[in-house]
């Protein structure tokens, strides 16, 4: 059997900085872990810690083909949604037209799978029941100073443009969905929870979470999963068993939960972003680590 060498971008990111060290642990034994990464001394830093690194932007076609150079497998985790100094066209130029020119240029390399990190945002609103995996992407299009919006779509579109070009092709893609990522010293909830609108909050409004370490195990699973069918276009949810409610997830950054202010709220769509992960449990095999955040929390694993 030949060796695989697995491309990981984003390597630097919240979740590409927890999967890294895990694909490391994980691998066989002949088997190379790649990053992509922007600074030389984030590359020192993988290759310390036995990584391959080469250093580019993900933009940049030609340090794609540096990354992708011998690569069996591929993890697009690069993504653009935090920095308020990237304007939109950038969050475009990564989120959705770098990763499909990854994924167009991976199938001509021979790369055997990809797996693409996407978000539940693509979505869009909620419908009324928990979201699966071939209902609508429906994450609208943002219009003149909608902002928030542009990550979801961006997202979307990469999907879509990454599915096309698989039923033209046949490559081989797995799509992950994530929601709201956190653990292990992921700064995430209490940054959330520094930006809602306190005053809009429901006391049953519910937050769909992924630890971590379910995300690098999902990760792991699609990477090594044997499809049963045609190689193609699939996607999976990935979420723990059950959402934290609003309670829960102040309560989780240690903030107190106005309960007397948030009983009169109501909540429009009780499913509204909750995913149903029965695909990737009967598929994957997936099973939570932790089936939900306050399980991690009495386990120290924020
Ligand atoms: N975190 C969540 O809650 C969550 C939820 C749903 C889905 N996701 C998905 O999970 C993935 C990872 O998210 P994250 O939370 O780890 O994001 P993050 O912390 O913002 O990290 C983003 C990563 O992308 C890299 N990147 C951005 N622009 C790049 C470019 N032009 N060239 C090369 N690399 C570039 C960044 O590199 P630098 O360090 O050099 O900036 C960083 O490593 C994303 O695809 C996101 O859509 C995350």
């Amino acid at each position: 059997m030949t060796n695989e060498t697995i491309l990981v971008t984003g390597a630097t990111g919240q979740v590409g900085r927890r999967l890294v060290p895990r694909l490391l642990a994980w691998r066989d034994s002949g088997d190379a872990v790649r990053v992509l990464v922007r600074t030389p001394e984030a590359a020192a830093g993988f290759e310390a810690a036995g990584a391959q690194a080469v250093v580019g932007d993900i933009t940049d076609a030609a340090d794609r083909e540096r990354a992708l150079d011998g690569a069996t497998s591929v993890v697009n985790t690069a993504a653009t949604f935090r920095d308020p100094s990237v304007e939109e066209s950038g969050m475009y130029a990564v989120n959705r037209d770098a990763a499909v020119s990854l994924a167009r240029e991976s199938a001509k390399a021979g790369v055997r799978r990809f797996v693409q990190v996407s978000t539940i945002h693509v979505y869009g609103p909620g419908i009324g029941r928990p979201l699966r995996e071939d209902d609508a992407l429906r994450a609208p299009d943002a219009a003149e100073g909608e902002r928030h919006l542009v990550y979801p779509h961006s997202k979307r579109e990469a999907e879509e443009q990454i599915r096309a070009l698989c039923e033209e092709s046949g490559f081989d893609v797995i799509t992950l969905r994530l929601p709201f990522v956190y653990g292990e010293g992921d700064p995430h909830i209490a940054n959330a929870l520094a930006h809602f609108n306190l005053g809009a909050l429901a006391t049953h409004a519910v937050m769909p979470m992924a630890h971590h370490a379910d995300v690098a195990q999902a990760v792991q699973r699609a990477l090594r999963t044997v499809r049963p069918q045609q190689p193609g276009y699939v996607a999976y949810n990935i979420a723990g068993d059950a959402p934290s409610t609003m309670y829960e997830f102040f309560e989780l950054g240690g903030r107190e939960f106005d309960v007397a202010a948030a009983a009169g709220r109501s909540v429009a769509d009780l499913w509204a972003g909750v995913p149903d992960t029965t695909r990737a449990y009967r598929d994957l095999g997936f099973r939570p680590i932790y089936p939900t955040a306050k399980a991690a929390w009495r386990d120290g694993a924020l």
